[in-house]
């Protein structure tokens, strides 16, 4: 089939990057991203390109070059669906949150609203692509749904992953390390999945994009997550043997990451993994396995989370320690909210549950992050539901100004990577806080040995 018009419902961090790309390395197509969320639509509209609601390096460059064009963003999903021969699912999939597999499942209805929506407007044939991260075997409900409820007209699915990371997800598009597309084993199946590897090679290399069967694609969205986030549970659950033994997690990293059969990415140790999809997709993986009655299966891929838990929470419980068993009414600086550098996103950020469990002992925490601000910092807090949202505002600041939120801190606890941490004049914010100075260093980015010179109390993480 060739493909002329293509619909994308979901104008999210997924859909919009990735939906950008496609218009862009694809003149010949007009890609049309609908959304119900008709602020969301504007802003990807907005005049002032830099407006657009997902903030990622490069992307509005990409946007401006393609957009009126033929890329589009709108409202009317009906109209879209109607005119593309390809659809792009790409809405959100939350861990539920009610019923049966509450806080492990993924919550479906948002796909399910899709499908019945595709069927109940569509009268030509579509290719539809699952692009979020869906179960395994959802592709089979997908089916079922647009068969029974439908106009008569041919489905075929396609299962499509997204493997880009934040703060790269344009460079991971342009030149993603390989392209996953499954789909049907039969003749029609495979047509299908031959006109989605032609969209994509219209600039990736032709032994980059891999075809499967659906059910493998599937599972190798949760399989990658799931691994990626191994490691760093794995390079944590060492680090804490490390401060127990005297060896020094990152000599240990470096040693082991140099066996080319372990390689050297995804070692660095840390407070703990955050972000909206290791702790999503192994869940997910974890209730799956148990769905089909594979216990031993499940107990392995939840371990992973388990010591994630296990490594904030230590992290919270060493800084009260060394504060000599009391930090009530104490100021805590907290550099850093974000999961990750170059990203305001905080979902699942370890610096949540650190300070939470820091304000279970009445700390008083002040924050400075260069991206995040102040309401998202409550509204991560109040959504933890520990204590009323008067209380969390009572007990937590922020602080636009790194210096300042240091200043009379009994001690900082650097929770995200920012560069720009490293940059400071650490003798000066030595200077302006309270003796013992303490820094707790979450993710091992200051030289221990010039802060011991300046006279802080310097703990790492694994040494
Ligand atoms: C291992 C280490 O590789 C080596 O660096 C160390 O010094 C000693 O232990 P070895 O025991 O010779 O070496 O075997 P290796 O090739 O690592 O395989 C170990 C086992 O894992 C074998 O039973 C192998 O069949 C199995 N294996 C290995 C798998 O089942 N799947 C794999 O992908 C790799
Ligand atoms: C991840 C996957 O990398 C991406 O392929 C997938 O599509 C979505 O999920 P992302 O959540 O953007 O991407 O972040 P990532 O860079 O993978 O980091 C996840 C978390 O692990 C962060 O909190 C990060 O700080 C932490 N991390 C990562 C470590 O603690 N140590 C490491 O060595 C690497
Ligand atoms: P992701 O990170 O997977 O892209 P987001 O939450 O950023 O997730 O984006 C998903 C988008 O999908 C949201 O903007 C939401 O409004 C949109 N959406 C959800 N359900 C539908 C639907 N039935 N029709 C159109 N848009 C939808």
């Amino acid at each position: 089939m060739k493909i002329s018009h293509i619909c994308c419902i979901g104008a999210g961090y997924v859909g919009g990057p990735t939906m950008a790309v496609i218009a862009n390395k694809c003149p010949h197509i007009k890609v049309t991203v609908v959304d119900l969320n008709a602020e969301r639509i504007a802003r990807w509209n907005d005049d002032n390109v830099e407006n657009i609601p997902v903030y990622e390096p490069g992307l509005s460059t990409i946007v401006a070059a393609s957009r009126g064009k033929n890329l589009f963003f709108s409202t009317e999903v009906d109209k879209a669906i109607d005119e593309a021969q390809m659809i792009f699912i790409s809405v959100n999939t939350p861990t539920k949150t009610y019923g049966t597999g509450k806080g492990m499942a993924a919550d479906l209805k948002y796909i399910e609203l899709c499908a019945r929506q595709i069927a109940r407007v569509a009268t030509t044939d579509k290719i539809v692509v699952e692009k979020s991260t869906l179960p395994v075997r959802t592709a089979e409900a997908l089916k079922s749904i647009l068969d029974n409820t439908g106009n008569g007209v041919q489905y075929q699915i396609l299962s499509n992953p997204e493997f880009l990371a934040e703060g790269t997800a344009v460079e991971d598009l342009l030149a993603p390390d390989r392209v996953l597309i499954g789909g049907g084993t039969d003749e029609a199946g495979q047509k299908a999945i031959q006109a989605l590897v032609d969209i994509y090679a219209n600039w990736v290399p032709k032994e980059r994009i891999l075809t499967t069967n659906v059910w493998s694609s599937e599972l190798s969205k949760l399989t990658a997550n799931a691994f990626l986030a191994q490691r760093v549970s794995s390079i944590n659950a060492i680090s804490e043997l490390c401060e127990k033994t005297g060896a020094n997690v990152n000599e240990v990293a470096r040693a082991i990451g140099m066996d080319s059969r372990i390689g050297s990415k995804f070692l660095k140790a840390s407070v703990g993994f955050g972000g909206s999809c290791f702790q999503k997709d192994i869940l997910n993986l974890v209730y799956i396995a148990k769905s089909y009655g594979l216990q031993e299966v499940a107990d392995y891929w939840e371990q992973v989370i388990q010591l994630n838990d296990h490594q904030k929470n230590r992290f919270a419980r060493n800084i009260v320690s060394t504060l000599y068993n009391t930090i009530s009414g104490k100021k805590i600086a907290f550099l850093g909210w974000a999961f990750k550098k170059d990203t305001n996103d905080t979902r699942e950020s370890a610096a949540i549950y650190v300070a939470d469990a820091l304000m279970q002992e009445q700390a008083q925490i002040a924050v400075y992050d260069p991206k995040v601000e102040h309401p998202q910092v409550l509204s991560d807090l109040n959504y933890l539901e520990t204590r009323d949202a008067a209380s969390n505002a009572a007990l937590v600041t922020s602080i636009g100004d790194p210096y300042a939120a240091c200043h009379e801190a009994h001690a900082i606890a650097i929770m995200t990577e920012w560069d720009e941490f490293k940059t400071y004049d650490w003798q000066k914010i030595y200077d302006s806080m309270l003796k013992p100075a303490f820094i707790f260093d979450g993710r091992n980015i200051l030289d221990a040995e010039a802060m011991r010179v300046i006279g802080f109390h310097y703990q790492g993480i694994g040494s």
